[in-house]
């Protein structure tokens, strides 16, 4: 049990982990139990990327709409059928939050009957065994897996496995998400599975997928990593046609899609993460007509996922338009105006332009000026106390760099010329010791004395265990004090009391 709340921690992004909270605590608030379920953990299991976080409440998910979007949830849609929310929770996490259901088919191709339910009924309902698992994120139980059907020997065996011989029959969506989920992660259906998958394409099940099920696949092609095999797949098994009646590998741009990927990496590696969806959409429809992509559109559930593929064209032509005026007439200026644009367009952009400079100044954004930045000599920055301690640090290296970029910086003394009057004042001495009291002052004093008088070392300075054998050390003192009374008489009066300290009443009252 305990291994899961590691793994869940993780193998979750950050953005990931507050999203669980989030919910969690939302769901606990309006005292219904929460699971983290379906593919989030398979895939934290399995050690695959975590896509989507789907989340299952013992209750009606649609209650909890406000309280998240008070969170900072963005609702995308709202299924009242299966009293389900499609959320985009802070970070850009996607997510779905539905009731806890048993699902009643009646009817090949028909919506089952859907009725409220238990955790475990509601993991009976579903496709395959390695996405029918729940991880507790109730308090008590926290972790704990649920695994009814053994996901999680299926993960470790690396099998598609159907619950049961009419999950093909009663969801053919199931067909597809077979054939996506085996071309993913290289897993092929188990032995069993693949005879009922053969005679459901036999006896053309598919022809009963609702238009929702077709929305909802298209959409998952988006957020693939690799959509250009996915839907290589899909075609092959004859399922691409179904999601759009015309569509074929033929009709999509597969070299920019490509590109797309290629590119999104190395923008990784640079720390951009822009989401690719609504690009990957643009890319597997290039050559589909205006009527098959706008049918296409009104099936997708997520509407922001929509927006966001129809606005990409205007949005990269604004872009490209300003990367190529007065704003970005510097290479400082297009630094700025490249730095402050939404990832998702400079990625769109760097696969579509077509005009030399905007490819140029893109390419030298992530290339050639970024070199630039190492040119800074930290070395001496240091020694000019220009450290990241210092509050004013991101601001004259941000200067520095724009001069650089400009080219009005070029050699390591114009940089050192143009930092040396932006370095801070030597830092002050540091402060004298504190005074020192008790025990240990008595024992200076007394060393002082020592000092003074010419006297011995009274052992006193070596702190706690000398001044623990204070009282053997008296005697030397006491002798001294005796038989050099003259050096003594020289001694200020503070001198003196110091000095002599206990020994001296002691001294005293024997005398
Ligand atoms: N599910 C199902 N039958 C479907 C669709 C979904 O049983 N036709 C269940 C599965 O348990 C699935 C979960 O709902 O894991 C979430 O659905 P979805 O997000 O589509 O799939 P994921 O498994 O999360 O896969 P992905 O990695 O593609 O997001």
């Amino acid at each position: 049990m305990a291994d899961y709340i590691y793994t869940l921690e993780i193998r979750l992004t950050p953005d990931q982990q507050r999203a669980v909270t989030l919910v969690q605590d939302v769901a606990r608030a309006a005292g219904m139990n929460v699971y983290l379920t379906g593919g989030a953990v398979r895939d934290i299991i399995s050690g695959f990327t975590i896509r989507d976080l789907d989340f299952t409440v013992q209750g009606n998910a649609l209650k909890l709409q406000k309280e998240l979007e008070r969170g900072g949830a963005a609702t995308q849609s709202v299924d009242d059928d299966q009293k389900a929310l499609h959320l985009t929770l802070p970070g850009n996490v996607r997510a779905e939050i539905s009731m806890a259901r048993t699902e009643r088919y009646e009817k090949a191709g028909k919506p089952p009957v859907v009725t409220p339910g238990t955790i475990l009924e509601d993991l009976r309902r579903r496709d395959f065994t390695v996405n029918a698992m729940a991880l507790s994120l109730n308090p008590g139980s926290r972790g704990l897996l649920m695994d009814p059907f053994n996901g999680a020997a299926d993960i470790e065996a690396k099998l598609i496995r159907i619950l049961h011989n009419y999950a093909f029959v009663e969801d053919p969506a199931r067909l597809i998400r077979a054939s996506r989920f085996a071309a993913r992660f290289h897993w092929p259906l188990e032995e069993r599975t693949q005879a009922r998958f053969d005679s459901a394409k036999e006896n053309k099940y598919i022809e009963y997928i609702t238009n929702k099920a077709i929305g909802y696949e298209i959409e998952q092609l988006a957020y693939e990593e690799d959509p250009l095999h996915i839907v290589r797949v899909l075609e092959k098994e004859g399922w691409l046609n179904l999601l759009s009646p015309h569509w074929t590998t033929a009709k999509m741009d597969t070299a920019s899609l490509s590109q797309l990927m290629k590119t999104r990496q190395q923008m990784s590696e640079f720390g951009y993460n822009p989401d690719p969806a609504p690009a990957v959409l643009y890319f597997l429809t290039a050559r589909l007509n205006d009527k098959e992509i706008s049918d296409i559109q009104r099936l997708i559930p997520r509407k922001d996922l929509v927006e966001a593929w129809r606005d990409l064209e205007d949005n990269a032509k604004q872009l490209a338009k300003k990367l190529t005026g007065k704003e970005a007439a510097t290479p400082s200026r297009t630094w700025k105006l490249l730095s402050e644009s939404r990832p998702e367009m400079i990625l769109f952009l760097e696969v579509t332009a077509r005009q030399q400079a905007v490819v140029h100044k893109i390419r030298n954004f992530f290339g050639k000026w970024r070199q630039l930045q190492q040119k800074l000599p930290l070395p001496e920055m240091a020694e000019l106390h220009i450290t990241p301690l210092l509050p004013e640090y991101p601001k004259i290296v941000q200067d520095a760099f724009m001069l650089l970029l400009d080219g009005r910086l070029r050699s390591r003394t114009e940089i050192l010329k143009f930092l040396k009057p932006l370095a801070p004042p030597p830092p002050p001495p540091p402060p004298p010791p504190p005074p020192k009291r008790g025990r240990a002052a008595k024992a200076a004093a007394a060393a002082e004395a020592a000092a003074v008088t010419g006297g011995h070392d009274t052992g006193q300075k070596k702190g706690k265990g000398a001044a623990a054998k204070a009282p053997a050390a008296e005697a030397p003192a006491k002798t001294e004090v005796k038989a050099a009374p003259k050096p003594a008489k020289h001694n200020s009066p503070s001198k003196v009391s110091k000095m002599a300290g206990k020994s001296k009443s002691k001294n005293k009252k024997r005398r």
